[in-house]
């Protein structure tokens, strides 16, 4: 169970206090006695990044903020080290815990309180007997103690409540969530946070001619879905819409060009970025962020069946052009193309889509970096690159230069879903950029979508990856739009 986190505005000398500190001085209101101070302080000059203190009565966790390094550095570090203490938090046993500080800049509290609330998420659904650890109990509530608005604690509630969604969806076996389960998770999803969903069945998918989509499901005993969701705020900053759209594959198997052994492993996690993009409808709707945004999310399984899609196939596009497939096992981009022409007729401001889709991107950064192409104007991706530096989803930019698109040239169809082995992420991007004349941010999160194991509060299976990333980009978007034009 997440815990639930409420602002206070005192603290009681009996209550289990963490508190992040700016220097190696210890505020009026912790209270220590003479030798507990000058222990801790001691071992804060020491160079310890936490000092933990057990009085009797109470627990005390003193934890610094690191020095000489850039904030974007420090507020990860905090974050980290919010992970890094959760088990001692645990094995303490607090009913509740009080989070403060002492000269520590300004978002220390949040930033902390983020990185525990992240770390401590566990998919446990299936388990059918408690594990050893949980016989001890993470406090039920965290009471942030400092000058923090009320906007800023929704704020922090709502986004870690959709990185828990996020990390649900992802998380979930297709055995649990096939395409139709998906789908009306984000119904559900819309219900809740109060944005529209649209869900086009088979039948309408079929009606609108969406080959790309329906060619990758032909392998499948599950017909397709496409979900479009959309938050219209009463009064948007912007005129023409901004589309996210996300690859919903709930599994790939790569299809009859098939994935051996363990490239298959994490490939329940193939819709990401469609978790990604319902997630960030929820942080946005649920905080009624003035920005009109629209989502695309195709969704489909991939794999070899009855009359699985082939290579050498040519297929018909929904914008009409061709594709030749020169590999099944490169379905993200045939389902994403399909959603990205939808999205013309929204005549949008900007279309960002989000995608586990290249195993390239993963080789090049690993899961340090969300790999980002692009043709869109410079002031929306200074604006992406900060919010990656501050929440630490980092974006690394790609060259999106024309040549790369030499490499997708066919001899039979428009164009060919594959490129060869140099550039894939490249290529693969500059497939995508082919089906619209709208300006495109493409986001690979192959590295960072899935993990193997835990990083510190990004936790292994589905971290989550992308939703506090453009969540924040888009509330910070609104509230400097007019500056931003
Ligand atoms: N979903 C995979 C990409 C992927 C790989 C995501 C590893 C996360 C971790 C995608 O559909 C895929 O299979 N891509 C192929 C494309 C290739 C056949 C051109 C790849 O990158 O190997
Ligand atoms: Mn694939
Ligand atoms: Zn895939």
């Amino acid at each position: 169970m997440k815990p639930e986190i409420i602002k206070v505005s005192q603290i009681s000398p009996d209550q289990s206090v963490i508190c992040i500190l700016g220097k190696n001085e210890i505020p009026e209101n912790i209270r220590l006695s003479k030798t507990e101070k000058e222990y801790a302080l001691k071992q804060l000059r020491d160079g310890e990044e936490s000092v933990f203190i057990n009085s009797y009565y109470k627990c005390t966790y003193l934890v610094k903020v690191k020095e000489k390094v850039s904030i974007y550095k420090a507020k990860e570090e905090l974050r980290k080290t919010a992970s890094g203490i959760k088990k001692l938090i645990r094995g303490n046993n607090h009913e509740e815990l009080v989070i403060t500080s002492g000269q520590a800049y300004k978002e220390a509290v949040e930033d902390f309180t983020e990185g525990l609330l992240l770390s401590i998420y566990s998919f446990d659904k299936y388990k059918t007997k408690a594990d050893e650890d949980s016989k001890n109990s993470f406090p039920e509530r965290l009471l942030l103690h400092g000058d923090l608005g009320k906007a800023e604690l929704k704020w922090l509630t709502d986004l870690t409540d959709a990185v828990y969604l996020a990390r649900d969806l992802i998380n979930e076996p297709v055995n649990h969530l096939n395409t139709a389960a998906l789908a009306s998770e984000i119904r559900k999803t819309g219900k809740n946070a109060g944005f529209r969903v649209e869900v086009l069945n088979k039948g309408k998918i079929e009606a609108l001619k969406m080959g790309g989509l329906l060619a990758v499901n032909k392998g499948s005993v599950d017909p397709p879905a496409f979900c479009i969701l959309e938050w219209r705020p009463a009064k948007p900053v912007n005129r023409k819409p901004i589309i996210l759209i996300g690859k919903g594959i709930v599994y790939d198997t790569g299809g009859l060009n098939i994935k051996p052994d363990n490239y298959m492993a994490l490939m329940k996690g193939d819709m990401a970025g469609a978790a990604t993009v319902n997630s960030v409808f929820y942080t946005v709707a649920k905080n009624r962020i003035p920005v009109h945004l629209v989502g695309l999310i195709p969704i489909t399984d991939n794999r070899p069946g009855g009359n699985a899609y082939a290579q050498g196939d040519i297929i018909t596009m929904f914008n009409k052009m061709t594709v030749e497939v020169g590999n099944t096992d490169a379905e993200g981009r045939i389902i994403l193309a399909d959603a990205i022409s939808y999205a013309s007729k929204y005549k949008p401001e900007l279309i960002i889509d989000i995608a586990t889709l290249t195993g390239s991107a993963a080789v090049t950064f690993s899961n340090q970096a969300i790999a980002m192409m692009t043709n869109a104007d410079r002031k929306y991706i200074s604006l992406l690159e900060e919010c990656g530096n501050l929440v630490y989803e980092r974006i690394a930019e790609l060259p999106f230069w024309e040549e790369y698109g030499e490499m997708i040239k066919s001899t039979v169809a428009d164009i060919r879903n594959i490129g060869g082995r140099e550039a894939g992420a490249i290529t693969a991007g500059k497939f995508l950029e082919r089906f619209t004349e709208f300006p495109l941010i493409h986001l690979d999160i192959a590295g960072t979508g899935t993990l193997k194991k835990d990083d510190h509060y990004r936790l292994k299976d589905g971290p989550g990856s992308g939703v506090r990333l453009l969540a924040t980009f888009l509330r910070k978007l609104a509230a400097g739009y007019t500056k931003l034009k």
